[in-house]
């Protein structure tokens, strides 16, 4: 693939990656789930991205996949945001926490798209989810719940109820594990769930905001009076919003990211050209100078 893209000029590095099995002897089921766990991992060393990789299509794999791959890369969105805050040593200190994700106490407001998907990337990144609060009950458990354990109850139940009577912790009153002691809360259901009235009840270190603006103005300024780190909503859960753009610009423009850049170039280039002209014209006190690019520079900029 690497020659490939040289040949034909197309500025992409190039690589192939495959997982060795026979598709045939598995559910679709079964595609899914190795394609979004392949995802997770080539996301967590840092393999995919709009700037970095993005996988097409291949033998005994299609759009079907590589739409497994987008929602998946989209949705570990909350988890990546959180660890490049948490990378940074001195940001940490601040709060009084240690860096990274693993080991760190997570409560996750809201077990749907987002939540569920947050609280099995942050499981997967080493960290401890403790407690989950839906509309209907709260889960709790202090040395962590087992995600894929509930993961698979709600794939067949379709709701949280009842796994609470299976594990028995369950939280009363259910809406104040928000306030339970932890290193990250993640509001992942609904707006305005930190307002004035409750910031200064919420116990975590970190606030991240999967959800869109579970803060209010007035609740994000006691948050940070009180040392509170608040990881925006415009950063954190912008995954899917990245994934939807860059496929929208690569639809608009019925050309791929290299011819992209191609196109970027050539206007630069004569820019360049143009504003040659104009100083020329400027500094000689000479009328229609025409500077125009030479042979081999034509070819080069040619779209
Ligand atoms: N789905 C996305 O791709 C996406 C992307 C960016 C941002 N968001 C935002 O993330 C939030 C959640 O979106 P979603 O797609 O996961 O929605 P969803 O409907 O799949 O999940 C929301 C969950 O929150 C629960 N919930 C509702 N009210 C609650 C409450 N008071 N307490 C506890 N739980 C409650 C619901 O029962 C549901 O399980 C929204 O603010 C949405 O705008 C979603």
């Amino acid at each position: 693939m690497t020659f490939k893209c040289a040949v034909v000029d197309v500025p992409f590095g190039g690589s192939k990656g495959a997982v060795r099995i026979d598709p045939k002897k598995y559910s679709e089921n079964e595609i899914e789930r190795i394609t979004r766990r392949l995802t997770l991992e080539f996301s967590k060393k840092g393999f995919l991205g709009p700037g970095v990789d993005v996988p097409a299509p291949d033998m005994g794999t299609s759009a079907r996949e590589m739409a497994w791959i987008a929602d998946t890369y989209a949705m570990t969105g909350v988890r990546h945001a959180t660890s490049i805050f948490l990378k940074d040593n001195e940001l940490v200190e601040r709060i009084g926490i240690t860096p990274g994700l693993a080991g760190k106490s997570v409560i996750v407001q809201g077990y749907g798209n987002v939540g569920s998907h947050t609280a099995k990337f942050f499981h997967e990144a080493g960290a401890k989810v403790i407690g989950i609060i839906e509309y209907n009950g709260s889960i709790y458990k202090s040395d962590g719940i087992d995600i894929p354990a509930l993961e698979s109850y709600f794939s067949v139940n379709k709701q949280m109820n009842g796994f609470f009577y299976l594990v028995i912790f369950c939280y009363e009153p259910k809406e104040d594990l928000f306030y339970e002691q932890c290193d990250i809360l993640i509001p992942a259901a609904i707006e305005k769930v930190i307002t004035k009235k409750n910031a200064e009840k919420i116990k975590a270190k970190v606030v991240v905001e999967a959800a869109n603006g579970p803060t209010t103005p007035a609740g994000d300024r006691i948050l940070q009076q009180r040392n509170i780190l608040v990881i925006p909503d415009l950063f954190a859960n912008a995954g899917g919003v990245t994934v939807s753009y860059f496929e929208w610009l690569k639809n608009l423009n019925h050309v791929s990211f290299g011819r992209l850049t191609f196109k970027y170039e050539k206007e630069s280039n004569s820019l360049l050209l143009q504003s040659v002209q104009e100083s020329l014209e400027k500094g000689l006190n000479m009328k229609n100078l025409s500077i125009s690019p030479n042979e081999e520079f034509e070819k080069l900029i040619e779209v």
